[in-house]
């Protein structure tokens, strides 16, 4: 389909810029260009745009897209600013704009953004998802990276894995990457970024799951401060229909951060000894100061034996609360996969791990909650 481009800035010089640029980039057609705004909503419909380049620069953009949305119902609309604010971005997402680029940009950059834009949802249609561990070595990573494969193959949509674990971070290992950038240079570059240019800072690891890998060394950790890696969540949330986000165990200043962000934060655990049910607990209590911690706090573990709903229901009466998911013991699929930087599910879908990870996916989409409400 051709981008039929309505373009409306109001600097002159910017103007003759992006003229430019839309009408060097293959797949871009400017149908009109305008200054002014009120020009633009009254002589514009005729050329009948499919795209609209709406700066929103010192505007009062809410209006502003209500009033385009009112003339252009079926057109995409694309603020343009000159930086990225995660307030503002969220605003113009819910006032009906499919996104936002910074201006003045290059024919790639433009593609890049309609490409995106049109394959993500929107920020506030993303399941941000956040997994702490009062302790290490909680199976959480292995956890996360099969998880998100088994979200995108069953629903198709963008997977984001953001690899905050700063300083031991292993997703990249996990899925056999060579990270080109990492959150390091993603936080070092986040002020002058966009979601759609942060997208190229994600490792592609299927088509529809990528990764933000974590620091090479542990000493760069302190590269990524909590503003910044707010900064990274705000911005991501408009890129993924489901972000991941694995953090350091324990509570610290990066995964509370990170939980404060979450629409769900998963509680995660090992059983080892008999200490995990103790930690969970004192976890929970920490959660408790949410409202809303009843449908956000959820409590899973892994490496549970024998793996079935006696041990699940068992678990939670221990613990004195739901327990949303147990992982199987299955130390052999998970580092053979791990060895070919590929997901347990993948190579055994019919593994009992793989089986509980796609529980929990449908859990996740609401498919769980469908099959077991829905009469019929
Ligand atoms: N379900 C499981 N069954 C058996 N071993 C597991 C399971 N999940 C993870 N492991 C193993 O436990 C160790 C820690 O797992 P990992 O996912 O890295 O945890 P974390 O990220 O919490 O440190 C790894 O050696 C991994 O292979
Ligand atoms: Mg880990």
């Amino acid at each position: 389909m051709i981008n039929r481009v309505l373009l409306v800035e109001r600097d002159r010089l910017m103007l003759e810029k992006l003229t430019q640029v839309v009408q060097g980039t293959r797949g871009f057609e400017l149908v009109a260009r305008y200054q002014s705004i009120s020009d633009a909503l009254g002589q514009g419909a005729i050329f009948n745009p499919n795209l609209i380049l709406l700066d929103i620069e010192k505007q009062n953009s809410v209006a502003l897209i209500a009033d385009f949305l009112k003339v252009y119902p079926k057109a995409s609309i694309l603020c343009m600013g000159e930086k990225w604010q995660a307030e503002s971005a969220s605003h113009i997402v819910k006032a009906g704009a499919r996104g936002y680029i910074i201006k003045p940009f290059t024919g790639v950059e433009l593609q890049e953004a309609v490409d995106t834009f049109a394959k993500m949802g929107s920020e506030s249609g993303c399941e941000t998802l956040v997994f702490f561990s009062p302790k290490g070595k909680s199976g959480k990573t292995t956890l996360i990276a099969n998880l998100a494969v088994a979200l995108a193959r069953k629903t198709h949509e963008q997977v984001g894995i953001i690899d905050a674990d700063l300083q031991f971070g292993d997703m990249a290992v996990f899925f056999n990457l060579a990270p080109k950038s990492t959150i390091v240079e993603a936080a070092r570059d986040a002020k002058f970024l966009s979601p759609i240019t942060l997208h190229s800072y994600y490792m592609p690891v299927t088509q529809n799951v990528s990764v933000l890998c974590g620091t090479e060394t542990p000493n760069l950790s302190d590269k990524v401060s909590i503003r910044r890696l707010e900064n990274i969540i705000s911005m991501s949330r408009s890129l993924f229909r489901y972000l991941l986000i694995d953090v350091p165990p324990g509570f610290n200043p990066t995964s509370i951060a990170a939980a404060e962000k979450s629409n769900t934060t998963f509680l995660v655990s090992m059983i080892n000894d008999a200490y995990e049910i103790d930690h969970t607990k004192r976890a929970l209590e920490i959660f408790k100061d949410w409202e809303d911690y009843n449908e956000r706090v959820k409590a899973i573990f892994t490496r549970v034996e024998p793996c079935n709903s006696q041990s699940q229901q068992n678990l939670a009466n221990k613990l004195g609360y739901p327990v949303t998911a147990i992982i199987p013991n299955e130390y052999g699929i998970v580092s053979d996969a791990a060895d070919n930087g590929k997901m347990a599910s993948d190579i055994r879908p019919d593994s009992p791990l793989a089986r509980s990870v796609d529980r929990l996916a449908d859990e996740i989409t609401g498919r769980g909650h469908r099959i077991r409400w829905e009469k019929s």
